[in-house]
């Protein structure tokens, strides 16, 4: 057997694995592929997203190697670009908020990075807009220092479009998917798979995730549970035509996904990633579509004391829903248009 030898951990980002996923609640005679990108370094789909903003910036000047970069994060991307700025140089400054489980604050400073917490929300746009205006400030208080900001920056979702794009083409040919579904918050990396998946192959749908009480496809927003996905406004990387359709699912929905497949399958989904096969299901329910490719982005690891822990559940308000509540509601959640611009 002959293994790769890599300089870099980052190098070890992408070809993530696909594993089929075997439940009632996929229609008889359709099929459901899961593509588990926890299994990038630090759990997540935004390892892909950090070397995308990161790599941009370092090759147009905008990053020195010994410079300063400031970003907000949900959670994932933080640890993302921790790595990027242990592995290059550059110091990193990560702005965060109370939702970001305080064990995960060490993960950053392992990497070397400062952590920076957001305790109040903003009084329209929760704690995602809250923490834009902590980098502002920030910003201000660093001149030169670099802000991603991986809500507006094309790098995110070009990065997506050029690298993890062929790498779905591959993934959606070799399970004869005639569907990927994902979820949306910055909106980067579906947009750029869903733009490369249009422009290459025109009979595969692409199907966008997006969480109750998120703005991003109209709306009013309120707070939700879940962790990464969804936002309060829309940024500039979120691209309609990049999806057919979307499936806006609520935190009960998704958190007892999460929990029915962990004990069926042997393995922990994060929130977002038990929205997304809510999504796929309900996308394979309602329409002709034979064959799904449901791309997860993180791992329940970083929720064990959230969505895995029945007394956080309670004291939430979820109870979880047990396998016929679940086929009820995927029954009156059908997929959606995506609205007009
Ligand atoms: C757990 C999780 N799910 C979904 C997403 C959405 O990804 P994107 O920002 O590329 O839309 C993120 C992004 O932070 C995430 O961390």
């Amino acid at each position: 057997m002959s293994r790769e030898i890599v300089d870099r951990i980052s190098d070890c980002v992408g070809v993530t694995p696909i594993v089929k996923i075997k439940h009632d609640l996929v229609p008889n005679d359709k099929q459901l592929f899961a593509k588990i990108e926890s299994f990038n370094p630090n759990f997540s789909v935004k390892d892909r997203t950090a070397i995308g903003l990161v790599h941009s910036a370092l090759a147009n000047g905008a990053l020195k190697k010994n410079g300063l970069l400031i970003e907000s994060t949900s959670g994932n991307l933080g640890k993302s670009l921790a790595m990027l700025g242990a592995i290059y140089g550059f110091e990193v400054i990560v702005v965060v908020d109370p939702k970001v489980s305080p064990k995960v604050l060490n993960w950053y400073r392992a990497f070397g990075a400062q952590v920076d917490l957001v305790t109040e929300p903003h009084i329209e746009g929760g704690f995602q807009k809250a923490r834009i205006a902590r980098v502002q400030e920030l910003l201000e208080l660093h001149p030169g220092a670099y802000w991603p900001n991986q809500y507006d920056n094309v790098s995110n979702k070009e990065y997506h479009y050029y690298k993890m794009g062929p790498e779905i083409l591959e993934d959606v040919r070799s399970t004869s998917s005639d569907l990927v579904v994902g979820s949306v918050s910055t909106g980067g990396h579906l947009s750029g798979i869903g733009s490369y998946i249009k422009s290459h192959c025109e009979d595969v749908g692409v199907v966008a995730a997006d969480i109750a009480g998120s703005s991003i496809f109209g709306g009013k927003f309120t707070p939700y549970l879940i962790n990464g996905v969804g936002l309060s406004w829309r940024s500039q990387n979120t691209d309609f035509s990049a999806f057919d359709n979307i499936v806006v699912a609520s935190d009960q929905m998704a958190i007892s996904v999460c929990r029915e497949i962990s004990k069926s399958h042997g393995f922990l989904l994060g929130g977002s990633s038990g929205l997304v096969i809510f999504a796929a299901l309900s996308s394979l329910l309602h329409s002709e579509h034979r064959s799904a490719l449901a791309i997860l982005p993180d791992s329940g690891i970083n929720y064990l004391d959230q969505i895995y822990d029945d007394d956080w559940l309670d004291s939430n308000g979820i109870s979880l829903m047990g396998y016929e509540q679940l086929c009820d509601s995927l029954r009156r959640t059908p997929p959606s248009s995506v609205p007009e611009e």
